[in-house]
């Protein structure tokens, strides 16, 4: 697939009224991460329209470590090792956390149809641009048709999400159906596997700090079994490493 030419972002979402007021704010606290993330998906979208720069984004854990913000992969097509990873589902597939939907375009694309969930209105709607389902909401609390997807998956370091992977796991466990699998992206054998926290850091504004985690080949076992879930096979693809997990 190719990339996709994107329209710009309807301002209503970058400024919704529960926010309003924050948008301008310079006395340096810390900005909803949601937002944050809304509003550099917005500008690297006007990016890809030659309307501007790229947005400078990095990701800072609470070891002090920072890291890039991939926003051009997320925008960007699937890859090699994504389109080798979706080769494994089967549909109904829901997107937990789906970002801008390169992964739900990709299954469409493939006649496997799909739904996304993410927090952030600007990602749900970027994914919807794209030609994909999805809906704005929490993964924890309003998920359609819980109990009957056939696959999940948690793409891109979204095991990470809520800071806590056996309870991720166990939520992910009751939406799919009772054959379901869940294909879940995961650190390198040898990698460690540890809760953290994290915030968005772009120049001049931070996001909150928010619960996440790392979790690895080696590490995905334990939280696994917590949650109902039997690992099946791995596989590696492109220097990345996934699992699939069957429901018991
Ligand atoms: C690391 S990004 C990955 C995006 C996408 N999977 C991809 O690979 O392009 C994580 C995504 O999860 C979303 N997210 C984080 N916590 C969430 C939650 N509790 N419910 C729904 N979405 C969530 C974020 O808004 C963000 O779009």
């Amino acid at each position: 697939m190719t990339a996709h030419a994107f329209a710009p972002v309807p301002h209503e979402l970058l400024d919704p009224p529960r926010q309003r007021g924050r948008r301008f704010r310079r006395d340096g606290r810390p900005l909803p991460a949601d937002l944050l993330y809304g509003r550099l998906l917005a500008t690297a979208v006007q990016h890809a329209l030659g309307g501007g720069p790229a947005p400078e984004a990095t990701v800072r854990s609470a070891d002090g470590s920072s890291a890039p913000l991939p926003l051009d992969r997320w925008l960007g097509p699937v890859d090699a090792a994504d389109r080798a990873v979706l080769e494994l589902a089967d549909s109904p597939v829901l997107d937990l956390g789906c970002g801008p939907g390169r992964h739900l375009a990709a299954l469409r694309h493939a006649g496997k149809p799909g739904l996304g969930v993410d927090l952030s209105p600007v990602a749900v709607w970027v994914a919807r641009e794209r030609g994909a389902e999805a809906v704005p909401g929490d993964i924890f609390t309003a998920v359609p048709d819980a109990g009957t997807w056939s696959t999940a998956l948690l793409l891109d370091g979204n095991v990470g999400i809520g800071g806590a992977p056996a309870v991720l796991l166990r939520r992910t466990c009751q939406l799919l159906g009772p054959d379901g699998t869940a294909l879940v992206e995961l650190d390198a054998p040898g990698e460690p596997t540890y809760r953290t926290r994290v915030r968005l850091e772009a120049p001049g504004v931070v996001s909150e700090w928010f619960a996440w985690a790392r979790v690895g080949v080696d590490g995905i076992g334990a939280p696994a079994e917590r949650a109902g879930l039997r690992v099946g096979e791995t596989l590696s693809a492109g220097g990345r490493w996934f699992a699939r997990l069957h429901v018991r």
